[in-house]
């Protein structure tokens, strides 16, 4: 497993994380998973509103963005699996490269802008898998949108997918498709919130909508949208999307590392972020992400607040092997 990893780095990231999520897939077909990547799940399940999560711990949106990899990503012991962020329309996002990778830091920097095939084709796989644990969809709108047209394109996502989703992410804090963050400003998601309030009525859809937060905006401007995320009786926050500050990451200053920084150094805050979401709304159910390589660091969360745990950058430096530590 430590050779596969290591030769996998040496691949450019975006590579590497192709033929590993597809040898993911083959071993799972071939049924050889439980056998590579075997894991005891002593957990008590945890349960929300009508879900029953079979342990806390979740993968992370943006690894599997368009569905293809559910089943397979499941078998590995995950109690829930979030896929997205998915727009309305198919986009290749920015240009490469758009993903470092940082090893020795546990770190990585992407600026993927939301590339995905499209909502209509995670439709598609959603309704073909046999994972039976909890699956959330994170969605988004297309980078070319703006004003109304933004707000529309999470209200399509939204109704598209909610007849299949187990919960809804509401991404607002993706560093990497121009102006997104502008909808932690009142006046953008106010009408945002409102519309997607309206199409929950109207599907008259149960399940939870989570919003996901970026670390990056200061206490005010995240009180006001803990305090509306309760107004609107969404349920809960995820804390937190990747950081722009790359201050406590060590790096050539020759490199472009425009984007999000994920892993290790983002840990304590994100963790500052979900203490803040706690304090200020208890009620809320916290899903901490952020720097979670470790028991300690999964522990962390949970003692501050989180009820749920998600991981995606120490899956690409660990593998599988990261699910049976997180869970023994
Ligand atoms: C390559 C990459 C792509 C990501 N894509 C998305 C995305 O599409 N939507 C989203 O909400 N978060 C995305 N994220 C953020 C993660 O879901 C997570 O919030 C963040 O990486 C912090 O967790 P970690 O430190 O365990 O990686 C992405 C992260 C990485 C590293």
């Amino acid at each position: 497993m430590k050779l596969a990893l290591l030769l996998l780095r040496l691949l450019p990231p975006e590579i590497s994380h192709f033929v590993a999520l597809n040898a993911l897939n083959f071993l799972y077909k071939s049924n050889l998973t439980s056998i590579l990547f075997p894991y005891e799940d002593a957990s008590e399940p945890f349960k929300f509103k009508s879900l029953t999560f079979k342990n806390r711990l979740g993968i992370a949106a943006g690894l599997d963005k368009n569905g293809d990899f559910i089943d397979s990503l499941g078998a590995l012991g995950f109690g829930f699996i979030e896929v997205g962020t998915i727009t309305p329309l198919a986009q290749p996002g920015n240009p490469k490269p758009r993903i470092f990778r940082f090893p020795g830091q546990g770190a990585i920097v992407n600026r993927l802008g939301f590339n995905n095939k499209g909502v209509d084709y995670l439709v598609k796989k959603i309704k073909l898998r046999s994972f039976s644990g909890i699956l959330g969809v994170n969605i988004g709108a297309n980078k070319t949108s703006e004003g109304q047209k933004r707000i529309d394109d999470y209200v399509e996502c939204f109704k598209k997918v909610c007849p299949y989703a187990d919960y809804i992410t509401i991404n607002i804090s993706s560093p990497n498709t121009p102006n997104l963050r502008s909808l932690h400003q009142e006046e953008n998601f106010l009408p945002l919130f409102e519309a997607l309030s309206l199409a929950r009525n109207e599907t008259k859809y149960l399940n939870p909508i989570f919003i996901k937060l970026s670390p990056d905006e200061g206490e005010q401007i995240t009180t006001v949208i803990l305090a509306a995320t309760k107004k609107f009786e969404f349920d809960g926050v995820i804390t937190s999307n990747t950081t722009v500050k790359k201050d406590n990451l060590r790096y050539s200053g020759q490199l472009n590392l425009d984007g999000g920084l994920s892993g290790k150094p983002l840990l304590d805050k994100s963790n500052e972020l979900l203490k803040l979401a706690h304090s200020h709304e208890p009620h809320l159910l916290k899903i901490g992400v952020g720097g979670v390589d470790s028991k300690e660091s999964f522990n962390s969360k949970l003692e501050i607040g989180a009820s749920l745990v998600q991981i995606y950058t120490s899956f690409i430096f660990h593998g599988p092997g990261i699910v049976k530590k997180l869970l023994r």
